[in-house]
């Protein structure tokens, strides 16, 4: 049983299942937008229905992943990640083509996922930037109980990550493509989650991108309210400005607790991350944040 799983309270709601369209849908969407020819503004869902077509398919052929899912119907804002357009490996293009449509959703902001349909029942927790995936499957592999929705912006590592999870037998990763703040806010149920986890989010060093940090007021709002009483936060980062921070946003928000007095000894189920490598070599000192989601 994964930390986040072990930390849910007996008596915290089960995993909620209130969407409209189910994650099955979403993901059959994902299939079905796989089929339209490319550049086709409209395709039919896999109900028969027709659905609007967000973002452009990622592959010429209209397969894989969209380039910008939640296309140009939400807000434009201040976004905690860079878009780049990095190389697809010929077998990270393989695995997008062909388990995408299984395993991938691409966050349109349209409607609520039901986790428990995508999960088959498993209780869920949101990775946050994976990167490239590997700390992912590590804790995937390790605990197949536990569901990990793996979000991130950066094509190659979804890729990467799904081939993973396929070579190593894990049915219980599921890859989201976008920006997780619309994941959170328009397609999660609140108290959904078993868990969150953000290992080594972007510093953003410079004082003029402080707004770009993910670990904002705000979003640890957003975040208290989906996570189901009981389930463990989970972030590290080796920037030490930037953990101050984390541990000031998080200690004040009112529907979380520190599992610990300040910040929390690394956690054996923690792998080392390939950014927390990076961040070792250049002598930086890593810090690790439990908090936990109070009962309602
Ligand atoms: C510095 S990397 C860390 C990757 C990995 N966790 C590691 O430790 O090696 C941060 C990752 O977060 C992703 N990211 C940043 N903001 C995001 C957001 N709002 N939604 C989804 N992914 C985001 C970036 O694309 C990037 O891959």
């Amino acid at each position: 049983m994964s930390p986040e799983a072990d930390a849910v309270t007996a008596d915290a709601p089960a995993v909620q299942a209130a969407s409209a369209a189910s994650a099955a849908s979403a993901a059959s969407t994902a299939s079905a937008a796989s089929a339209a020819p490319a550049g086709s503004g409209d395709f039919v869902g896999a109900d028969g229905s027709p659905t609007p077509r967000r973002g452009s398919p990622m592959f010429p052929d209209g397969t894989g992943p969209a380039a910008d899912p939640a296309g140009s119907h939400h807000e434009r804002r201040i976004r905690s990640f860079q878009p780049r357009r990095s190389r697809v490996s010929p077998s990270q293009a393989d695995a997008l083509r062909r388990l995408w449509p299984k395993w991938g959703l691409d966050i349109d902001g349209l409607a609520r996922i039901d986790l428990d349909t995508f999960f088959d029942g498993l209780p869920v927790v949101l990775e946050i930037g994976f990167g490239m995936g590997e700390a992912t499957a590590q804790m995937a592999a390790a605990d197949p109980g536990t569901g990990i929705l793996a979000c991130d912006v950066h094509t190659p590592g979804q890729g990467n990550l799904l081939g993973l999870a396929e070579r190593n037998g894990l049915s219980n990763i599921r890859v989201a493509n976008g920006d997780a703040i619309i994941l959170l806010r328009e397609m999660l149920a609140p108290g959904s989650l078993a868990g969150l986890r953000v290992y080594f989010p972007d510093p953003w060093p410079k004082k003029r991108h402080h707004k770009r940090r993910l670990i904002q007021p705000e979003f640890v709002s957003l975040a208290g309210s989906r996570l189901a009483p009981g389930a463990l936060v989970h972030c590290a980062t080796d920037w030490e400005p930037y953990a101050e921070q984390m541990l000031e946003v998080l200690s004040a928000e009112p529907t979380l607790e520190n599992l610990y007095p300040s910040f929390a000894p690394r956690p054996d189920f923690r792998p080392l991350t390939k950014f927390e490598g990076q961040g070792l070599d250049k002598g930086h000192v890593v810090h690790d944040l439990l908090f936990r989601r109070r009962a309602a």
